[in-house]
């Protein structure tokens, strides 16, 4: 018999609209991705250099309906499955002003989206981490839909999604305890993964994440955000370019040279806003002199940036591994930042040195998607932990986002 469930899923944690439908095969252990609709915000928040709460919230309004709109059109439409909507439960998007307005004028159509019960099983959205306007902004929407269709609804943790991501490529090949390293432009962290649902922080960042920090040093260069694109292109012209001794002559005659923050530091803590502020110290440094930074400049700091992080997480993971009596097999790495060939690479040679299985998501799944939640959904109802919430009852009318669910309170 063949035995499948489908996952709706909805991320609005940041600055990308995802919506997406997983199909999962409970005989195959296989996933099948019907649809992945996905809307970046970032030439808007390009013009402020980062993501601004308010902005992000509007723009997941106006886009949620229409990726809704596009990822059933993948699904077939069982015409016996048609019901009535009313506005009894439009209330839930009380607090999303456009989405509701959307909404409102879709419910007074006559070819309603909403009238014709799509084939999903579940709902999942992500409840946190991230920023809480645009948290809500999914997770109303999510409710909305639960009630109409009377689908139950699946809170995810978008860590723990950015961790599942790795699985499509991976398959439920994976053997406990597994080592994550979790980089993002919200969080750089160590998880100890002893199975899936049981996670345990072991180390953090004490300020920026690694992410931030890429975004953050661009802004100080002059270059777009986000930063990580930017940074990783122009390192790897130098890399092109130059070879290693001749990369070390240039920098050591134009003085640049970065610290690698807390990379003796004998615990797993990180931090990455004292290597942010040391790129602004040698940049206005280098201004007194020249006020004008040419482009093989700019990209030798890039290529010392990007060096230095690479050392530090490496280190990290060398500790990690070490002070944990080598125990680790695996290795997740996961989270935008890893969309980085060059760490990538750094970190591939890093666990052949030490026999561990690297997996890490395709590059598409690397930044944020809605697909990697419904992976999360899926792991969790497999294993039994994920709260399933059914419409209306009172733990789905009082569940809200949180913007700091850590990966240890899963
Ligand atoms: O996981 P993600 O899409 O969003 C969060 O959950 O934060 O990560 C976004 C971060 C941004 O800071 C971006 O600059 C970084 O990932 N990023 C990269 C690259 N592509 C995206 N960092 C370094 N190299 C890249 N190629
Ligand atoms: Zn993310």
């Amino acid at each position: 018999m063949i035995n499948k469930i489908n996952i709706l899923s909805i991320e609005t944690s940041c600055d990308e609209t995802g919506i997406s439908i997983v199909e999962y095969n409970k005989n195959t252990s296989n996933y099948l991705i019907l649809s992945d609709e996905l809307n970046s915000q970032v030439d808007i928040h390009k013009e402020f250099g980062g993501v601004f709460p308010t902005i992000a919230k509007r723009e997941h309004g106006n886009n949620l309906l229409h990726l809704l709109k596009m990822s059933l059109k993948n699904l077939k439409i069982n015409e016996e499955n048609k019901i009535n909507v009313d506005n009894t439960h439009i209330h839930y998007l009380d607090r999303e002003k456009e989405l509701k307005e959307f909404v409102q004028k879709e419910l007074d159509s006559d070819q309603s989206i909403f009238t014709n019960i799509p084939n999903i099983d579940y709902i999942a959205v992500t409840t946190g981490p991230g920023l809480e306007p645009a948290l809500w902004v999914g997770l109303s929407f999510a409710k909305f839909l639960s009630c109409i269709w009377q689908k139950p609804l699946i809170p995810i943790n978008h860590m723990e999604g950015h961790m599942t991501s790795i699985l499509l490529e991976n398959n439920d090949k994976i053997s406990f305890p597994t080592l994550s390293l979790l980089i993002s432009g919200g969080h750089t962290e160590l998880v100890d993964i002893e199975n899936w649902g049981k996670y345990k922080v072991i180390g953090k960042t004490r300020d920026d994440a690694v992410g931030e920090a890429y975004d953050k040093v661009a802004r100080i260069l002059g270059l777009d955000y986000p930063g990580g694109p930017e940074i990783s292109k122009r390192s790897a012209v130098i890399r092109k370019t130059y070879t290693v001794s001749e990369i070390e002559k240039r920098k050591e005659k134009l003085n640049i040279k970065l610290p690698r923050p807390m990379i003796r530091s004998q615990d797993l803590d990180l931090s990455f806003s004292g290597l942010k502020t040391a790129v602004l110290y040698m940049v206005r440094d280098m201004k007194k002199i020249n006020e004008f930074l040419n482009e093989d400049i700019v990209n030798l700091i890039c290529h010392e940036f990007e060096e230095s992080v690479s050392e530090v997480l490496l280190s990290k993971l060398s500790f990690a591994h070490k002070n944990n009596e080598n125990k680790y097999k695996n290795l997740i790495v996961a989270g935008g930042v890893i969309a980085n060939d060059f760490l990538k690479q750094n970190i591939d040679i890093w666990c052949k040195d030490n026999e561990i299985n690297f997996l890490k998501p395709d590059k598409k799944l690397a930044t944020d998607n809605a697909v990697m939640i419904a992976l999360a959904a899926i792991i969790g109802l497999k294993h039994q932990y994920v709260k399933i919430l059914n419409p209306d009852t009172e733990d789905f009318i009082k569940l809200k986002p949180d913007g700091d669910w850590s990966l240890n309170n899963i």
